[in-house]
C-alpha cells in the first residue's frame, strides 16, 4: 500500500511541475533530478523555512555561503580522502555493485516482514559490530551466511568486499592530469564553516557560543542510488555549526536535538512521523550523532543528523594549514580566571533539503473523496510553504472579468506568489490548484462587477466565500505569515 503511495506522490511530482529527472531527453542521468516550476518554489520557501529559524531568529547565527570548490587539504584535514568511503560488493554474474551494509540492511526488513524476530535480530547485531570493527571480511561473511543473492542476476557469486570513496573529484586549470589540479566536489557544505571560523568570527565580532549556517550544493558518488530524490549523487545540504566551550557539547547537543526535533514537528504532519535514532557507528568526527527520522512511505528514514563534532575538523585544520584557530574567551570561570584561548567544540545541525522536499510531499499528498463518485488529489501544505499562495479565475472569458482579474492580479502578485487562469471551467481550474497546493482560489465573476466582491475557495474545506477585493490581501498575508511556522 505504502509502495503504492510512494509511486503516486513520485508521478504527482513529475506531473505538476515539481521533479523531473535529469536530462530526461537522454534517458536521465542515475540519481539526478531537476526541480520544475513549482519544486523551485516550494523547495525555496523550505530553504527560506530553515534559514529564518536559524539565522533570522537566533542573534547569535549568522549566515555563509562558501564556494563549492575548496582547497585539497581541506578534505585531508577533515578526513574525506582517508575515511568517506562506503563498503561495496559486486556481483561477478550481473557485474551490479551493491553497498554491503545496504544489502544486509534489506534482509533485516525482509526477516521482519516473514515474522522472523529472532533471525532479524542476530544479523543487526552483527551488523552492527562489523561496522563498528570497519571489519570488511566481517561483512562479507554475514552475506554469504545470510545467503543473499544478487536481485539482478539471482545469483551468491560475490567479490570481497571493498572501501568505495564517494567523493566525485576533478581538475582546475589548464594542466589536465597533473595530480596537484585535483580538486573535489564538495562532499557536505560544513567544511566551508570550518575553514571560514576566524573570517566570521573576527569580522562578525561573535562571541562563543554561536552559530554559522550555510545552504548549498554537495556532491557524493553514491554506490546505488534509489528512492527517488531521497539519496541522489547531487543535492542540497542546510548546515549549521555551533561553537561551544569544550566541555559543554553534550548540553547543547541535548539542546539543538530538541530544538530541530521542534522545528520539524512545526510542520504540522504529526508528531508520530518524527522519531530519533542514535548512532551505533559514528563518523569519524563525531563523539555523538543522532538521526531525525521521517516515517517516509518505504519507512522510517534519516532525513536530519545531529553532531557532537568534537574540536575535530578546527584542529585538524590547525594543524594542516598551520593557521591557529582558535577563541580568546574572555569571560570568567567560577575561580575568577579568564578562559583563555581553547580550540572551540562544535555542535552540528544537518539537513538535507531534498529530503525535507520529499517528507513534505509525502505527508502532503492527500486523495480526498469528494461527493458522490468524485475523488480529488490535494497537496495540503502548509500554506506559507505552498508554490502558489492564490490563484485567479475569470469566470468566463468576456464581459471585462478577465480586466477585472488582471487588475487584481496586478496589485497583489508584488505581495505574494499568484497564478492567473481563464481556461476550463471553475472546478477543472480548482482541481489542478489543489493538486500543487495553492491554499486560495478567488473567482471573478459578473456580481463582482457592480459590488467588488470576489468568492474566495479555501483549499482544504472547499469552503468558498464572498468577500470584499479589499479584503484579499489581508486575509491571504495573514494565511502564508511566516509567524505560522516561526512562533
Ligand atoms: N556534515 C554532516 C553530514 O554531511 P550526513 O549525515 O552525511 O552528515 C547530512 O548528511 C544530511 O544530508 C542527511 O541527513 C541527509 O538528509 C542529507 N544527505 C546525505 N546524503 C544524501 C544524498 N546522497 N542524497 C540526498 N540527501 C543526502
Amino acid at each position: 500500500m505504502s509502495e503504492e503511495i510512494f509511486k503516486k506522490v513520485v508521478s504527482h511530482a513529475k506531473e505538476y511541475g515539481f521533479v523531473f529527472p535529469s536530462s530526461e531527453i537522454y534517458e536521465g542521468l542515475g540519481a539526478v533530478y531537476d526541480y520544475g516550476q513549482n519544486g523551485v518554489e516550494l523547495k525555496n520557501n523550505l530553504r527560506q523555512y530553515w534559514w529564518k529559524s536559524m539565522v533570522q531568529l537566533h542573534e547569535n547565527i549568522v549566515g555563509l555561503d562558501a564556494a563549492i570548490f575548496m582547497h585539497p587539504k581541506v578534505w585531508k584535514a577533515s578526513g574525506h580522502i582517508d575515511g568517506f568511503s562506503d563498503p561495496m560488493i559486486d556481483n561477478k554474474d550481473s557485474k551490479k555493485r551493491y553497498r554491503a551494509d545496504q544489502l544486509l540492511e534489506d534482509k533485516i526488513e525482509r526477516y521482519h516482514k516473514d515474522g522472523k524476530a529472532q533471525k532479524a535480530a542476530d544479523l543487526q547485531q552483527g551488523l552492527d559490530a562489523a561496522l563498528l570493527d570497519n571489519n570488511l571480511e566481517a561483512l562479507k561473511q554475514l552475506i554469504v551466511d545470510h545467503e543473499i543473492v544478487c536481485p539482478v542476476s539471482g545469483t551468491r557469486n560475490w567479490t570481497d568486499v571493498r572501501q568505495f570513496n564517494l567523493m566525485f573529484s576533478t581538475e582546475m586549470g589548464a594542466m589536465a592530469g597533473a595530480e596537484d589540479n585535483k580538486v573535489y566536489l564538495r562532499p557536505e557544505t560544513a567544511q566551508g564553516i570550518f575553514v571560514n571560523f576566524l573570517n566570521v568570527q573576527k569580522t562578525g565580532r561573535m562571541k562563543v557560543p554561536f552559530g554559522i549556517a550555510q545552504t548549498g550544493k554537495a556532491f557524493r558518488n553514491e554506490i546505488i542510488a534509489r528512492q527517488f530524490i531521497m539519496r541522489m549523487r547531487e543535492f542540497e545540504q542546510m548546515e549549521m555549526q555551533f561553537f561551544v566551550r569544550p566541555g559543554t557539547q553534550q548540553t547543547w547537543y541535548a539542546y539543538w536535538k530538541e530544538a530541530r526535533m521542534k522545528w520539524h514537528h512545526k510542520l504540522g504532519f504529526g508528531s508520530e512521523k518524527y522519531r530519533f535514532h542514535d548512532h551505533v557507528k559514528l563518523a569519524h568526527y563525531a563523539d555523538a550523532a543522532v538521526d531525525i527520522e521521517f516515517d517516509f512511505p518505504f519507512g522510517f528514514k534519516e532525513m536530519e543528523g545531529i553532531h557532537s563534532r568534537t574540536d575535530f575538523d578546527l584542529k585538524n585544520h590547525t594543524e594542516l594549514s598551520g593557521k591557529k584557530l582558535q577563541y580568546f574567551d574572555a569571560e570568567l570561570d567560577e575561580n575568577g580566571k579568564a578562559y583563555g584561548n581553547y580550540i572551540p567544540y562544535v555542535v552540528e545541525t544537518s539537513i538535507g533539503l531534498d529530503r525535507l522536499f520529499l517528507a513534505t510531499l509525502c505527508a502532503a499528498y492527500k486523495e480526498e473523496q469528494v461527493g458522490e463518485g468524485d475523488t480529488r488529489t490535494v497537496l495540503s501544505l502548509p500554506p506559507v510553504l505552498a508554490p502558489v499562495k492564490l490563484a485567479i479565475f475569470p469566470l468566463t472569458k468576456k464581459d471585462g472579468l478577465p480586466e477585472m482579474a488582471r487588475e487584481i492580479m496586478d496589485k497583489l502578485k508584488y505581495e505574494f506568489t499568484c497564478f492567473y487562469e481563464e481556461k476550463d471551467a471553475i472546478g477543472k481550474r480548482y482541481r489542478r490548484q489543489d493538486a500543487i497546493g495553492t491554499p486560495f482560489c478567488i473567482t471573478i465573476d459578473h456580481e463582482s462587477l457592480s459590488t467588488q466582491t470576489v468568492t474566495i475557495r479555501h483549499r482544504d474545506t472547499m469552503v468558498q466565500e464572498r468577500i470584499a477585493i479589499a479584503d484579499i490581501q489581508q486575509l491571504v498575508q495573514n494565511a502564508i505569515s511566516w509567524k505560522t511556522l516561526l512562533d
